[in-house]
Parts: C-alpha cells; sequence; structure tokens
C-alpha cells in the first residue's frame, strides 16, 4: 500500500494520507538552525546542537506517537482542526503533505476552509518561517480563530527532560506585542532567547502550558482554544509555551497570508539589556523585518529553491528507470545533504542526546556530499582531523556546538583512523585542493601540536601497522566499522553500555578481516596520494605494508570459501565454517573483494558468491549468517539483538554497497544492479505497509530473513547508507569516478541498460556524459571521445574552467 507518491518536477514526496506507518518526516535548515517535522507537524527545532540548545520541546517514543511540534489550531464554531490532521484528527476534507528540499507544506481542507502551511528555514537565518494561507471556499462568510502553538524546552534537551525539581521554577518569558520571548536562564548564564512571532496584531496569546491545555488535557483538547479564550497567561515556572490568537474573517473567496516567525537570537554579553534593563530584543526585531511580509517571504523561499537547484545540479542522471534516477537526482543527494548537517545526533530514532558526530561516520558522510559543498567538506574535514591523538587513534565523536572530542564515549576503535584518509582523498580528488594537506591542524584540539593535515593521514596509516596482532592482522581494539562487534568486552552487567565499557585490549588477541580490507583500499589510496606528492619514500613505504597485508589476509584471513570475519579476544575464528553461529559476515567479504584482495586466486569471486548464497534475501544482503541465538558474551552487544535485527543479521543498508561495489571489481552489472535495486527506497514504495519508514530515504536497517517480521525497516534518515549509495551508484555503477588528473569513466552496469546520460559539474567544468551499450555488455569501455576526439584510455583529463565538455562512451 501506498501512503503518497513522488512529485519529480517539484522534487517533492506528496503524502495523501496522514496515517502512515511511521511519523514519515523531513528537515529544514541546513546551517546553524535546524528542525525536523513530520508529515502531521510534529518535531521539534534546535541551534547547531541538537543536545545543548534544543528550542522546543519532543517527547520522544510516547503515546501517542509524535506528540508535540509546530500546531496550527484552527476554530470554527465548535469544531477545532489542524491543517495536518494531528494533534486533534478532526476528519479532513483532504489532507496532503509535501516534503521538499528542506521545506514541508501541510494543506487541510475543512468545511471550504482551506489551510496551507509552509515552514521552511530561510538561507543564513537562525528561525523557521511558517506561512499560514487560509482561503475561504465556500459560499458564505467564515468566522475564524487561529490558534499558533510552541512548547519551548529548556534548552539543554537532556536536563529538560530530567531534572523537574529545577526545571518547574526557573522558565520565563516576555510578551511584547505580537512576539512572544522565551527567556529562561538569561538573566545569569545564558546570553540567547528564542522568540515567536506574527506579522499582525493579535487578540490573545498564552505563555504557560497549563493555562492553555487545562493541566489534564493532551494536545487535542487545548482548553483555550476549545473555549475560544485565550487567557493571555504569563508564565512563571513550570512549562513556557508560545501561543497567539487571532480572529479572522474571511468572505467568501477570499485569501489571507499570515507570517509567524520562529527565530533564536544571541545577544553580546555587553549588549545583554536593553537601557532600561530588559532583554535586548534588537536581533529579533532585525529577523522579523526581515520576513514580515508575504513578498519578503515568498523571495526567501524562491531564494531557498535555486539554493536547491544548484546543489542538485552537478551530479544528474538519466537512465529511463525513473525510480533509480529520482533516487540519485533528489532523494539520495538530499540525504546525503542532511547527514552532513546532522551526523546521527537528531532524528526520529536518534534523540538528539545520545550522540554527536561521529569521526568515521562524519568521514563516510563526506564521500556523498564532497561534490555538492566542497567549501563545508573542507571545513569538516579540519574539525574532524582536529580531534585525533598524535598516535593516530581518535575520539570516536566530537559534540558540534564544541568541536571537541566527546570523553563520555572515548576512543579506542581501531578502523576510525583509516576513514579520515578516504574522506580527505576523496575531497581531494573532488577538488584538486592539495593545499589543504598542507594546512596545520592540531591534535585533540591543543594549541602548540599542529603539524599539516597530511601527518594525520601518515599516523593514520600508522596507527594500523603498530597495531597488529597475532596473525599480523589489524587489532580490532573496542571495534571496528561494526560498533557491536566487542571482542574485548566481556559484559556480564546489563547496567554498563557495550559502547563505552571497559576495553580489555590488554592482551587481546582479537583482530579484524574489515579493518585489513579497509586498511588495504585506504592504504592504496595513501600510496597514491604521496605518489602524486612526489613523497616517493613513503609511497614505497606504504606499500610495502599494504602489499604485505594482502599476502596476510590471504594466508590467514581465508576461510576456505569466505573471508574470515575476525580473530577473538582467544584468537579463535569468527565468520568461519567451523563457528555454529556467524559463519559468514557482509562486512569483512565486502572490503576483502573491494581491495580485489585473491582476485588472481578465485577468492574475490568465491566470496561474493558466498554472499550471494548464504547471506542474500528478498530485501537485501544480511550482515551475517546464521544469526546468534543466544548472547555470547566473548561477541558482546551483537548477539544481544533478536535474530535478523540490527546488527544481528539485519539487512545494514550501510554495507550492502560494499558487496556492490566487491561486484563491480568483478564486472558483473546484472548481480550489482540487482543488490542497489533491493535496498533502494523508491522501489519498496509500494510495501510502504511493510517497509514502515519513508520511501524517499534510506535506512540503517531492513529486517533480515531470520527477522520475525523481513522487510520492515527502521532508523532511517541519518544513516553512512545515504553516502555509501550514492557514491557507488555514481562512481561504480555509472561508474563516473573522480581522481587527482581527471574523471575516469567505468561503467558496470545491467546488460539491458541500453545506454544513460549523466551530467556532472567538476572542477568548474561540466561534462555531459552519454552512455552507449550496443552489445549488451556489463563492463569495459570499448571507445570514448571527448568533444568528438578518440581518447586513448577511459580517463577524461581535466578541462579548463568553464568548459562544457561532450563525452560520448561505447561498452
Ligand atoms: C547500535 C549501533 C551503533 C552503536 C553506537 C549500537 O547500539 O546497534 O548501530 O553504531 O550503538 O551508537
Ligand atoms: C551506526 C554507527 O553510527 C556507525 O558508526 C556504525 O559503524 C554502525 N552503526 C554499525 O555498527
Amino acid at each position: 500500500m501506498q501512503y503518497g507518491f513522488f512529485d519529480d518536477e517539484r522534487r517533492e514526496y506528496v503524502i495523501n494520507n496522514p496515517r502512515t506507518p511511521w511519523p514519515w518526516i523531513n528537515y529544514l535548515g541546513n546551517e546553524d538552525f535546524f528542525g525536523l517535522i513530520s508529515n502531521t507537524a510534529g518535531g521539534y527545532a534546535f541551534y547547531k546542537d541538537a543536545k545543548f540548545r534544543r528550542l522546543t520541546r519532543y517527547r520522544y517514543n510516547n503515546v501517542p506517537t509524535d506528540s508535540g511540534g509546530r500546531y496550527f489550531y484552527i476554530r470554527e464554531g465548535e469544531t477545532i482542526w489542524n491543517p495536518g490532521w494531528k494533534p486533534c484528527k478532526t476528519e479532513l476534507e483532504s489532507y496532503e503533505c509535501r516534503h521538499g528540499m528542506g521545506y514541508t507544506t501541510l494543506t487541510g481542507v475543512h468545511n471550504g476552509v482551506k489551510a496551507e502551511l509552509l515552514f521552511f528555514v530561510p538561507l543564513q537565518t537562525h528561525g523557521e518561517v511558517h506561512k499560514l494561507t487560509l482561503t475561504n471556499q465556500g459560499s458564505g462568510v467564515k468566522r475564524l480563530q487561529i490558534f499558533s502553538f510552541l512548547e519551548w524546552a529548556l534548552w539543554n534537551a537532556a536536563t529538560d527532560m530530567e531534572n523537574f525539581q529545577r526545571n518547574f521554577s526557573t522558565g520565563e518569558v516576555e510578551v511584547e506585542g505580537s512576539v512572544i520571548y522565551h527567556k529562561t536562564e538569561y538573566r545569569e548564564r545564558r546570553n540567547h532567547y528564542a522568540f515567536y512571532s506574527v506579522n499582525q496584531p493579535i487578540d490573545g496569546f498564552d505563555t504557560d502550558r497549563e493555562s492553555f491545555f487545562g493541566l489534564y488535557n493532551g494536545f487535542d483538547e487545548p482548553q483555550a482554544v476549545m473555549e475560544g479564550k485565550p487567557r493571555n497567561s504569563v508564565a512563571h515556572g513550570w512549562s513556557p509555551i508560545a501561543s497567539h490568537c487571532l480572529e479572522i474573517e474571511l468572505e467568501p473567496g477570499e485569501s489571507r497570508e499570515l507570517i509567524f516567525l520562529f527565530g533564536y537570537a544571541e545577544n553580546d554579553p555587553q549588549e545583554k539589556w536593553d537601557n532600561g534593563g530588559a532583554l535586548n530584543k534588537r536581533k529579533a526585531q532585525e529577523m522579523i523585518a526581515r520576513f514580515d511580509s508575504v513578498e519578503k517571504v515568498d523571495n526567501a523561499f524562491a531564494v531557498l529553491r535555486t539554493y536547491w537547484d544548484q546543489l542538485l545540479g552537478n551530479f544528474r542522471v538519466k537512465t529511463g528507470e525513473e525510480k533509480l534516477d529520482r533516487m540519485v537526482n533528489i532523494w539520495n543527494q538530499y540525504q546525503c545533504m542532511i547527514t552532513f548537517c546532522f551526523s546521527r545526533s537528531a532524528s526520529y530514532f536518534e534523540s538528539g542526546i545520545g550522540r554527536g558526530m561521529g569521526f568515521r561516520d562524519s568521514n563516510q558522510d563526506l564521500l556523498g556530499f564532497v561534490h555538492q559543498i566542497p567549501e563545508r567538506a573542507r571545513e569538516r574535514i579540519i574539525d574532524i582531523a582536529s580531534t585525533q591523538f598524535p598516535d593516530g587513534s581518535c575520539y570516536h565523536q566530537y559534540q558540534p556546538l564544541t568541536k571537541k572530542g566527546n570523553n563520555e564515549i572515548g576512543g579506542g576503535f581501531n578502523d576510525d583512523p583509516l576513514w579520515l584518509i578516504l574522506g580527505t582523498t576523496a575531497y581531494v580528488k573532488e577538488t584538486g585542493d592539495f593545499a589543504i594537506l598542507d594546512q596545520s591542524v592540531p591534535f585533540d584540539n591543543e594549541s602548540g601540536t599542529e603539524v599539516p593535515l597530511f601527518d594525520h593521514l601518515t599516523v593514520s596509516f600508522d596507527h594500523v601497522i603498530n597495531h597488529l596482532g597475532p596473525h599480523g592482522l589489524p587489532l580490532i581494539g573496542r571495534a571496528d566499522w561494526n560498533d557491536c562487534l566487542n571482542l574485548n568486552c566481556f559484559s556480564d552487567d546489563p547496567n554498563e553500555s557495550f559502547q563505552t565499557t571497559e576495553n580489555r585490549s590488554e592482551g587481546s588477541q582479537a583482530e579484524s578481516l574489515m579493518i585489513a580490507g579497509l586498511f588495504v583500499v585506504s592504504g592504496r589510496d595513501y600510496v597514491e596520494l604521496c605518489n602524486r606528492l612526489g613523497k616517493n619514500e613513503e609511497a614505497a613505504r606504504a606499500l610495502h605494508h599494504v602489499n604485505r597485508m594482502v599476502e596476510t589476509v590471504k594466508q590467514h584471513g581465508w576461510d576456505g570459501e569466505w573471508f574470515l570475519r575476525a580473530y577473538d579476544y582467544n584468537g579463535h575464528k569468527i565468520g568461519s565454517k567451523e563457528n555454529i553461529e556467524g559463519q559468514i559476515f557482509i562486512e569483512s567479504n565486502g572490503w576483502c573483494s573491494m581491495a580485489g584482495i585473491g582476485q588472481e586466486e578465485g577468492m574475490t569471486e568465491k566470496a561474493l558468491d558466498a554472499v550471494k548464497e548464504r547471506l542474500d534475501c528478498e530485501h537485501g544482503i544480511v550482515l551475517n549468517n546464521p544469526p546468534y541465538t543466544r548472547y555470547y558474551i566473548e561477541y558482546g552487544e551483537i548477539s544481544s539483538y533478536p535474530p535478523g535485527y540490527k546488527e544481528n543479521a539485519g539487512i545494514f543498508c550501510h554495507n550492502n554497497p560494499w558487496v556492490i561495489i566487491g561486484e563491480t571489481v568483478l564486472g558483473r552489472g546484472d548481480r550489482a544492479w540487482e543488490y542497489f535495486r533491493k535496498i533502494c527506497p523508491s522501489y519498496s514504495e509500494a510495501i510502504s505497509d511493510l517497509h514502515k519508514v519513508e520511501p524517499y530515504v534510506y535506512a540503517q536497517m531492513i529486517a533480515g530473513k531470520d527477522a520475525f517480521r523481513p522487510g520492515e525497516a527502521k532508523n532511517s534518515w541519518l544513516t553512512g547508507t545515504a553516502a555509501w549509495n550514492f557514491y557507488t551508484i555514481s562512481q561504480y555503477i555509472l561508474g563516473i569516478r573522480t581522481t587527482y588528473d581527471g574523471l575516469i569513466i567505468d561503467p558496470c552496469i545491467p546488460p539491458e541498460w541500453e545506454h544513460f546520460h549523466v551530467t556532472r559539474k567538476f572542477r568548474d567544468s561540466t561534462y555531459h556524459i552519454t552512455v552507449r551499450n550496443p552489445e549488451k555488455k556489463m563492463k569495459g569501455v570499448k571507445a570514448i571521445t571527448l568533444n568528438g576526439k578518440l581518447l586513448s584510455d577511459n580517463m577524461i583529463p581535466i578541462q579548463p574552467p568553464g568548459s562544457e565538455c561532450k563525452v560520448e562512451v561505447t561498452l
């Protein structure tokens, strides 16, 4: 069953049934001010950091689900309704939600009144516009009351949900004209405030939650709205909110537009107060003035749309596969930008409290957005590298507000350093900005410790070779990419987190074949970079280690038909036919195949065939098989999940692309494509009931074949899946690969594709690439011309800036 449809022309997903199987959300903002918004107006906003600057309150895992948001109540006679259906759930004559690029619209019609809401964060603005358009579609005069509603969070989202003995006494607001200010703790240590305004005089307001709702009522029965009487309440402690009340009269056919602005401002400590000793509201007033007319708002919205045109214009494909094209051209690239902004911090599955920015996560995310916003990718690389330690190890996460490593989470994940090599080289290949490698970057944000960024790559590389285990394979540390394969943790205490409990790496023999494969791939990248920089000695040194790792994997990492996953603390095999459960894993087979380890000996092919036979299912490739059916103290969190879910044999969409790239290394375009399609969300739109989460973005996990409900997805939006799938489709299936010196064209496609077309902006030029496949091949470029001239190989050298080039490729 479907709950909506794609409108590719407008780049929107249109939801026409509000009872989606799970809230289907969108994101607003992409610089400092961010919002999450569901298809029924649920969600919240924050400034920069979802934990430390939460602006509005949201209750996760509530009953009913998705309670709290940006609500507009419309009262006509005794009826109250919401344009987004919730929270009152009054039946609407029509309902439509359009999630677009950085904006959402909600349109509801009730009793001849159409209410249309547009939510967006204008560029360079620390606030959200909520534009409400009311139209009388009936034949009589309409008298309506409109009540807006936001609930303030007391800034720190964690303590906001805990420390009620304090919280209930601190809340403070101010109301001036049509603007409601939230200024809790402004008197003492905070220099920031939030506000909610509307661009016309109001007929009442509320700022105290209980006065507005009544103590025993839910969001669906606000007393003030039901009685049509705002209380003009001023909150003193308890729970401050912001609600405006407006009386509106509409003639038949008449439309009215109201502009609400929800903003955040920071004052300099010297300018906290105005002359009379009140909150200095100048910044709010300035922002309000920027959006106080429909014309100004419409202009800002047009600017936002143009901005997205440009962001999405750098890579466009036309394959004729509608479901693929819309993912590549619109939604997959959009999701990459969202993961750039949020890493793993705030979604409907991540509370915004638990996680900062991940070291490995953010580096991988770079692969997906570097072609869209190279300048911001550059800044991100420097931020990430600044949290590294001099020995190459790293904090696993850092907080976006402070950009400092997160001590509570700590480090010790031995794959972490290598992702910096992948992220940085991807950036330099995209931009040609070799200068970034000379930029001074500190260790652990300690000034005085700066070394060139290039040296951070060297210590990353060396961290692996300085931490080899008994077989000469990389020691796993706390864990590798699979945070749940905890081989040095031995936790028997349910009160400790697998992620932060003691890491007993001392004396451990636990080695990872996933890191081994990753080391070979990223190590070759490092070697190539050294060569390119003329550091030939360093290149030779590194190459020696890479080649040795390849041999070690062949010798100690091969199980006969596939690559082992790891050795445990005591040196026993994991991911081997000798095991009873967990005989084969996706990660090591993916990475070692991407690295082409043992390709001549047939290992890569065998490994990928084993993946097909044992891990593949209707909905994608599961992580391991057979799943663990009991808790193994020596494996940790992985065996804590029920079979088929999450890291225990779930379809981890993030690592399916590793196998897909492996298949393209072998030239099996049909299989690569089959795998790609299975997890591509637009192909699951028709089974939305089962799939449950949004059909326009990737989810971290789809329940695997051993699960109770195979095919049910969870953890949508914030996942490295977005980047890996974009990287895979663009660089390996469509095969347009960035290099330091140009673009390599090396598609690997299903034989039935007759042709496809890509427009790719690269280093200030535009390449119009047409690939034809008359002989129904899967891989191998037969001829390639650039502006009509035959090239000697499939590498297009960098063209002069501003060029429009025509590339014709025949397979
Ligand atoms: C999840 C992992 C995640 C880790 C760290 C675990 O509970 O299963 O997917 O990487 O927590 O947040
Ligand atoms: C989610 C985490 O964010 C990521 O870092 C990790 O690699 C995967 N889960 C797999 O455990």
